[in-house]
């Protein structure tokens, strides 16, 4: 822990130009809210506090974030601008000594190297304050870097900006490292006289070089990284370009991605070596993936656990499951949560599992909904098999032992357990316990009634107007 690095993170703003009703900094970026990815960055660098100034939606915002004990909250209420979002902080640090780095909720991709060269740098020059900027082609909607003789003069927002100033191309982040000691006080010298009328934090450059307080930039070579998210377009961006990092991780570990541009995988998810990834997959949340795998196109899983030398076929939708070792899926199966399909399993198409653990070896291959059920090794499930698991009240469960083998176009009547070894016949509805190695069979028993056809075509001979049907 940096006993004298204290974070803030400004995320009270309305985010207007969103048009949510979730506050902006809880919009997710591949698979994790905004304001995760700060916080994440900004804990790389263990800042003995971090505090995160809310407003609009804090409410929520404190909900999600209820498992980070480290996160401290401060209101600014109304939002005044960035300079009084900062000053809702100094309660929080008052007597404190050291830097603080002032983060944005709304610029995710910062990355934790960049955090440490900041900070390197703004303790090396003994700055009171450090900028980090870009050099952009489209500085459109940041605020510009005014430099004399090379250095930062003061800092412009767009709408404040003469057309000369507009030509400038280096934008400020709105990422900074501060010395803790002149700053409250000098936040107090801010004034709101600009477009908006607000209290513009940038204005704090211009203030601090007028009491020749020293000022750094920290100027980064990827633009991409401090990209603020204002709107939905931006959001779509942002998230493309995570997408793209990721991506690249991956291929870079050994999983071949077919074509990365239809890949879709979040932050969190690990993927083993010699995986095969098809185009449009997407893989969500907590996912892990093994080794050796094939994931073909059009398949998404989410929250699941994924084991070595699995194949998944096209068109599957896996949520919460787990698989175990060189098992396959689908085509157009759905795998939904507490799952478990055991090693060497087969889980054909249109096959629906839900709750169930299908034990090693076990398979159903086609047309089938499996509910509540335990399945035992070696199991063969026919087409068409249905565990009927709920009366209208309540679910009841199924057990079909090792070995088992469940005839096409059964039901199974839960609560019932199939036997070891024991068969269905094909078509039945099981509605009793079938003992081990007995042969269950539950069907209306068949009659052929001779000669029926002709009769019939007989009959109808004979009458005048055949009956609208
Ligand atoms: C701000 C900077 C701009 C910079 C850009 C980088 C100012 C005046 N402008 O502009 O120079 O190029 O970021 O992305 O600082 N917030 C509050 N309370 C408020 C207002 C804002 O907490 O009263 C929060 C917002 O929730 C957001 C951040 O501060 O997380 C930035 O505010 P925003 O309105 O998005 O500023 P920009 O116009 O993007
Ligand atoms: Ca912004």
């Amino acid at each position: 822990m940096s006993a004298d690095t204290h974070v803030v993170i400004l995320a009270a703003g309305q985010g207007t130009r969103m048009k949510s009703r979730l506050p902006k900094v809880l919009h997710s970026v591949a698979g994790r809210p905004m304001i995760e990815h700060v916080l994440l960055t900004a804990e790389s660098i263990s800042p003995a506090t971090m505090t995160l100034i809310v407003g609009h939606g804090g409410d929520v915002l404190r909900e999600r974030l209820a498992g980070r004990p480290n996160v401290r909250f401060a209101v600014q209420e109304p939002q005044l601008g960035t300079a009084h979002a900062l000053q809702q902080a100094e309660a929080h640090l008052a007597g404190q000594k050291g830097t603080l780095v002032l983060l944005s909720g709304d610029v995710p991709l910062l990355t934790a190297s960049t955090l440490g060269r900041l900070i390197g740098t703004h303790q090396a020059a003994g700055a009171a304050a450090t900028v980090v900027t870009a050099i952009v082609e489209r500085p459109y909607g940041y605020g510009r870097i005014v430099r004399t003789k090379g250095r930062i003069a003061r800092i412009v927002e767009e709408r404040d900006a003469s057309a000369h100033a507009r030509q400038i191309r280096e934008i400020n982040s709105g990422i900074y490292a501060f010395d803790l000691a002149p700053l409250f006080d000098a936040l107090r010298g801010i004034a709101s006289q600009n477009a908006q009328g607000e209290f513009y934090l940038t204005d704090l450059i211009a203030i601090y070089r007028r009491r020749k307080l020293p000022v750094e930039t920290l100027i980064v070579d990827d633009a991409e990284e401090i990209r603020g998210v204002n709107s939905r377009a931006e959001l779509a961006e942002v998230s493309r370009i995570v997408r793209q990092r990721k991506n690249e991780e991956l291929m870079a570990a050994g999983v071949t991605l077919v074509d990365p541009a239809t890949t879709y995988v979040d932050m969190d998810v690990e993927i083993g070596v010699d995986t095969v990834i098809h185009p449009g997959v997407v893989i969500e949340g907590q996912t892990k993936i093994g080794s050796g795998c094939e994931i073909q196109g059009s398949v998404r899983i989410r929250d699941s656990e994924i084991a070595d030398r699995v194949t998944i076929h096209n068109f599957c939708l896996i949520i919460g499951a787990r698989v175990a070792d060189g098992a396959s899926i689908g085509p157009f199966a759905h795998l939904r949560p507490e799952t478990v399909v055991g090693e060497k399993a087969k889980v054909g198409n249109f096959v629906e599992l839900k709750k169930t653990s299908m034990g090693p070896g076990s398979k159903a291959n086609h047309l089938t909904y499996l509910g509540d059920a335990t399945i035992g090794a070696r199991v063969n499930v026919g087409a068409g098999t249905i565990t009927c698991n709920y009366d209208g009240v309540a679910k009841h469960a199924t057990i079909i032992e090792d070995g088992a083998f469940i005839g096409s176009d059964s039901q199974l009547i839960a609560p019932v357990r199939i036997g070891k070894g024991a068969y269905v016949g094909a078509g039945s509805s099981i509605t009793e316990d079938v003992p081990d190695g007995a042969l269950g069979i539950a069907r209306g028993r068949q009659s052929n009634v001779d000669g029926w056809v002709e009769r019939k075509k007989g009959s109808a001979q004979t009458k005048t107007a055949p009956a609208k049907t």
